[in-house]
């Protein structure tokens, strides 16, 4: 049977030409938005029904894969989702079904670290803030007291979770600008100890106190479902800032609308929303908060990676029976 792949959005054309070069029979939605459940359900139940099924699905972030998928698609062998998270697809259920599900890390995290360096400098030097205000035309001439920030390189920077992600933004702040890095992980990063000086905190509370800037590069499970919540919070400096370039549902986004509110905490730099595309109401209106849409690993250069792993997920899978991005164990 010849492999037939749905890829449920558009995608850099560099994945989907090495899978047409190999002679996969490649179909991409044309959504502009983000397909729903019932749609790809449609799509597959459908492609079953005229006997010419799909045996691979190219998915992204925002499509929720589970039993109710995999149910109406018996043909269906292979999930490659097109990002480094996978919470969107449901593994037991993966592995109930037998079907085998692939994730898109590699050598591009530079771009989510790049990332959280451009939101912590917004930040601290209330860049954001200041292009509105002079926009908005409020700028009458130099005042020496105007938007007083913070210097980067005298914070302490404080890393939920050393993988690779975690591990650049690390080099980032300490080789660029100094910073001292404390970090957080269940297992040692002898590389940042060793080249960053970055200090393993045995206990999560003793970060939360010590940082000046918080950044989170865990997964989304139910160990970390809400883990900045009010008590996480109130554990940090009053004049201390979080950056989520992560997941959403991490942070208790409707807590940390409140506390940014009330200031008692400094600011946030958030790429990812609890109920993403939506975003808590009244976040918008806040002057200590900076927001971009999920767009943390969207350079050209990691986009397209993350393209190329995907499809040679799928080549190394289905022509070889392993793929080493596998995430189901
Ligand atoms: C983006 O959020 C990703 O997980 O790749």
């Amino acid at each position: 049977m010849q492999n037939r792949i749905y890829v449920t959005r558009e995608i850099p054309e560099i994945g989907i030409n090495m899978l047409k070069e190999k002679g996969y029979e490649v179909v991409v939605g044309n959504d502009k938005k983000p397909i729903s459940q019932k749609d790809i359900i449609d799509i597959l139940k459908k492609a079953e029904k005229i006997g010419k099924p799909y045996n691979i699905l190219l998915s992204l972030l925002t499509d929720k894969i589970d039993k109710k998928v995999f149910e109406i698609a018996p043909s269906l062998k292979m999930v490659s989702n097109y990002a480094i998270g996978y919470d969107n697809v449901n593994i037991e259920d993966a592995k109930e079904y037998g079907v085998m599900v692939t994730n898109t890390p590699g050598d591009y995290m530079g771009s989510v670290a790049e990332h959280v360096v451009a939101m912590t400098l917004s930040l601290c030097n209330r860049i954001a803030e200041a292009d509105h205000f002079v926009r908005r035309g409020y700028y009458k001439g130099f005042d020496p007291m105007l938007m007083i920030g913070h210097d980067v390189s005298e914070k302490t920077i404080g890393i939920i979770g050393a993988g690779r992600i975690g591990e650049k933004t690390t080099y980032c702040f300490n080789k660029g600008f100094g910073c001292p890095i404390l970090y957080y992980d269940c297992h040692r990063n002898e590389k940042i100890e060793n080249d960053c000086n970055a200090k393993r905190m045995e206990s999560l509370n003793d970060l939360i106190k010590q940082s000046d800037i918080i950044s989170l590069h865990v997964p989304l499970n139910e160990k970390t479902y809400h883990m900045v919540d009010e008590e996480f919070i109130s554990k940090m400096k009053p004049d201390a800032f979080i950056i989520n370039t992560a997941r959403g549902a991490v942070v208790d986004e409707k807590y940390l609308y409140h506390a940014l509110k009330e200031k008692k905490i400094a600011g946030a730099g958030l790429d990812v929303f609890e109920f993403e595309p939506n975003i808590t109401r009244g976040l918008s209106k806040l002057g200590n908060v900076i927001m971009t849409p999920h767009i943390a690993s969207a350079s050209i250069k990691a986009r397209d990676i993350m393209s190329k792993v995907a499809a040679q997920n799928i080549i190394d899978y289905m022509e070889g029976g392993e793929s080493k991005n596998n995430c189901v164990k």
